[in-house]
This record gives structure tokens, sequence and C-alpha cells, in this order.
């Protein structure tokens, strides 16, 4: 049994899901093209050349990648192969050589206190077992001054999105979806607020069900 198998059995983390849906996560399309751009724009306001950054849950490496240039290092894990073989790809394609990348489930990943400058965590928060959890670990391996940035769905922000509790335990079980927890905005700035965070900036696209929070640790 590999390290991902047993966080699996453990904590019913998904890498086959991932895995399976890998190649179609690659060849489609960002939903709100002018809404990435922006975050991308945002973040790099907080990135400096010497700066070490960590994204979790990186899929096929599309955000690492367009950083890449603006920092010295970026360490890409997530817990499917099969993302990582797609973003190992799109980076050779790219001569990208300061991202590495690493199959390792977030709630896994145990580095040195104080490692990383920023810390990028993108459609994932409201993935995995335990955001407090998740959160704590990342405040832990921020330098003082580091920056914790995510894009998170939230939706329990809307009326509109009350089914999808029920359902959600339904789809998980014929494998038709990933373990997705419902969360709102104010639960999750609640969360980075407890961790020790301020929030940096706070933005939410018209229209998007994901929050965009770049929480500072205080420095
Ligand atoms: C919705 S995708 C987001 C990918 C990318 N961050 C983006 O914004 O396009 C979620 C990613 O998180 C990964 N993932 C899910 N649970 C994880 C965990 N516990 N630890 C690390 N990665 C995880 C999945 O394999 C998948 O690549």
């Amino acid at each position: 049994m590999t390290s991902i198998d047993q966080a699996e059995a453990r904590m019913n983390v998904s890498p086959k899901f991932w895995d399976k849906h890998a190649e179609g996560y690659a060849k489609r399309p960002v939903g709100d093209e002018a809404a990435y751009q922006k975050k991308l724009e945002i973040t790099r306001d907080y990135f400096r050349p010497d700066m070490e950054v960590l994204e979790f849950g990186c899929g096929t490496g599309s955000t690492a990648i367009a950083h890449a240039p603006y920092v010295k290092h970026i360490l890409a894990t997530d817990i499917s192969a099969k993302m990582l073989e797609i973003a190992q790809g799109k980076a050779e394609e790219g001569n990208v050589r300061n991202v590495t990348f690493r199959q390792v489930a977030i709630d896994d990943f145990s580095p040195e206190n104080e490692t990383f400058d920023a810390v990028m965590g993108h459609s994932i928060l409201h993935l995995v077992e335990d955001k407090e959890t998740v959160i704590a670990k990342v405040h832990k391996m921020l330098k003082p001054g580091g920056v914790f940035i995510s894009s998170t769905v939230c939706l329990g922000d809307s009326l509109k999105w009350s089914w999808f509790r029920f359902v959600a335990p339904l789809g998980r079980i014929v494998g038709l979806m990933p373990l997705v927890r419902v969360l709102s905005t104010q639960a999750l700035v609640d969360s980075l607020t407890s961790a020790g965070f301020e929030i940096d900036h706070q933005w939410k696209p018209e229209k998007s069900i994901a929050v965009f929070i770049v929480a500072k640790k205080a420095g």
C-alpha cells in the first residue's frame, strides 16, 4: 500500500476520482478567464523573486506554471498522480525549471515550520476533510508576514445551492463526486482569522461561487 493509498483509506480522500477526471480537467477551459487573470494579477503583487512558494491541490499545474517566472521556486503538490503527470508535461513543454511537482495529500504534508513565503490553495479548501486542520498547518508552514492565497467554492453563500447538501453524499457513494463540503464565505473567513490570519484581500467575482482571499500571517 502506498502512502497515497493509506491516505485514501484513512481520510476518505479520493486520488482515484481525480486521476479519472484529470484529462477532462486539463481540457476544460477556465470558467471565467477575466476573473482568473485578475486573481493571477493580484497574487503577483504579493510575489517577489526570492520567494519559496507552495501550492497544494495544484491540479494540472497551470497556476503554478503561470506564477513561476515571478518567484524563486514553487513546490506544487497534489494527491493525483495523473494530474501531476499532465502538470509535469506542461512544465517541460514550457521549459519551466523552478516548479517541483510532488504527489502528497495536504493532510500528510509536513514541512518544517516557517518554510514558505506564500502558500496557494485554489479550489481545494472545500474538498478537504477538515479545513481547520489544513488552515492551521498552512499558518505554521508560513514565514512571519507570509500569505495564504486561496480561491474556495462557497456553495453555502446561496440558497440556490441548498439541495446540494443532500445530493453530495449520494454522488460520492456512487463515485460521481469527490468529498465536497458546503462552506460559506463567513465560515471560511472565521476559520482563517481563528487560525491567526488577517484578511488582506477578499474578492468574489460577480456570479462566481468561489471567494478569492489573501490571508496574511502576522509579521
Ligand atoms: C478542483 S481541483 C483544483 C485544481 C487547481 N488547484 C485549480 O484551481 O484548477 C482539486 C485538486 O485537488 C486535488 N486534491 C483533492 N484532495 C486533495 C488533498 N487532500 N490533498 C492534495 N490534493 C488534493 C485533486 O487531485 C485536484 O487536482
